[in-house]
């Protein structure tokens, strides 16, 4: 995609024929991600587009990543106390060693093999082990969060055909329904009988906010198991196909693990996993750069291509590991800037470094590798590498 992208920069602000507009520089989508007239909320929507029939359709309130503030603050500051800054250092580092110990026994396992799957083999099952363990979630119910999160996943993409569209729509109404029944069960046992888990203290928590309802719990949770599944998978995965194609990088890595640091960082610009955003829209007239998007236009924010935009990065189309004030928007910007990303850092960092540490003389197998299809999130489907064995 990436040289259509340094094509669309060209036009930085287009109007599709379905009335969109497509947003491609980085100084605009920065500027848009932060600007209250533009909405996350579903319910804002044009009437009949699937973002408002999706909410519309729910039992259950909207999570917050599809809220607009005062709620979208209100719910994410209620997470935050659990989870995040200025708890996030403190439970994310707790969680280092344990987060070592999942992808050592993933590795042990393919001990004597001489080809493995990154993704079937590694990358898919560690974060879920991850945040099921955090969440305390049974881990053995994976395979219906790895359908739920697929369906939900291609409901960000733009829909092409209307009957696969009308079939996409009712995938994602099942699999949220399904989703937030699984979550509402799980709730209950926990609020009955508490453990040492997130999901337990959020629902247990009496905070400033007062406590969630029921319904905001089931969302938020539902939120966090799914958000960061496939994101993760793809970072590690895009990160060992950007390694293997640049082999000296692999070897530094293996000498020196503190590149991981900026490494991570330079994935997310160079090979983002979220590629663009999809789900915003105009609360008023916005003029910018010298046109008016119009009231109730969806806006896709090209993230990706903002993250080569030439006149923010130096040598934007390089692989630079060790690159420097790389302000990248693999996470996003602005009030919904990735909730997960301390987690999503160290998961990445600690899973490259251990893969660099412990394959022996890994080649690609097939390069390009086969992707997973959709247009928002990018990643390989599989990612064949050959071994000498595994350390
Ligand atoms: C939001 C990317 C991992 C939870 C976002 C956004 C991006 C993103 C681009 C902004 C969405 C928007 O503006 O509408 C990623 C990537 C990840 C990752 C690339 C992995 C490499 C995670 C993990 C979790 C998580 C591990 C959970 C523990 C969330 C949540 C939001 C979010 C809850 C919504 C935040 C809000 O609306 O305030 N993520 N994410 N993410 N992410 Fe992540």
């Amino acid at each position: 995609p990436y040289p259509l992208y340094a094509e669309m920069r060209k036009t930085p602000i287009a109007r599709e024929p379905d009335g969109s507009y497509v947003v491609s520089s980085y100084h605009l989508i920065t500027s848009l991600l932060h600007d209250p007239r533009l909405s996350s909320d579903a319910r804002n929507f044009p009437a009949g587009s699937r973002q408002a029939q999706l909410a519309a359709a729910g039992k259950f309130p909207i999570p917050f990543i599809r809220l607009d503030p005062p709620d979208h603050d209100r719910l994410r500051r209620m997470v935050t106390r659990q989870f995040g800054p200025p708890h996030a250092a403190g439970l994310v580092d707790s969680m280092r060693q344990e987060l070592a110990d999942v992808v050592e026994d993933l590795l042990d396992r393919v001990r004597g093999h001489h080809q493995i799957d990154i993704v079937d083999d590694f990358a898919y099952p560690f974060p879920v082990t991850v945040i099921c363990r955090l969440l305390g979630v049974p881990a053995e119910d994976e395979q219906l969060f790895h359908a739920w999160a697929d369906a939900l996943v291609e409901s960000l993409d733009p829909e092409v055909g209307q009957e696969a569209a009308a079939q996409g729509r009712q995938r994602a109404l099942a699999a949220r329904s399904e989703l937030n029944q699984y979550m509402s069960k799980l709730i209950s046992a926990r609020q009955q009988q508490p453990g040492d888990d997130m999901l337990s203290r959020l629902a247990t928590d009496n905070g400033p906010d007062g406590r969630l309802t029921s319904g905001d719990l089931v969302s938020t949770s539902g939120l966090l198991l799914i958000a960061g599944h496939e994101t993760t998978v793809n970072l590690i995965t895009n990160g060992m196909l950007t390694l293997l194609r640049h082999p000296e990088v692999l070897e530094r890595l293996r000498h020196d693990p503190e590149l991981a640091i900026p490494l991570v960082e330079e994935l997310l610009r160079f090979e983002p996993p979220v590629q663009f955003n999809s789900q915003r829209v105009t609360t008023a007239d916005i003029q910018i750069d010298g046109q008016t998007i119009p009231k109730g236009t969806q806006v896709y924010l090209m993230l990706a291509a903002a993250n080569r935009d030439p006149e923010q990065f130096a040598d934007s189309e390089q692989f630079i590991p060790d690159r420097q004030n790389n302000e990248h928007l693999g996470f996003g910007s602005g009030i919904h800037y990735c909730f997960g990303a301390p987690l999503a850092r160290l998961e990445v960092q600690l899973a490259l470094n251990t893969l660099a540490q412990r394959l022996i003389n890994p080649r690609l197998v097939i390069d390009p590798p086969p992707y997973r299809p959709g247009a928002v999130l990018r990643g390989p489907r599989h990612l064949l590498v050959q071994i000498d064995g595994v350390a």
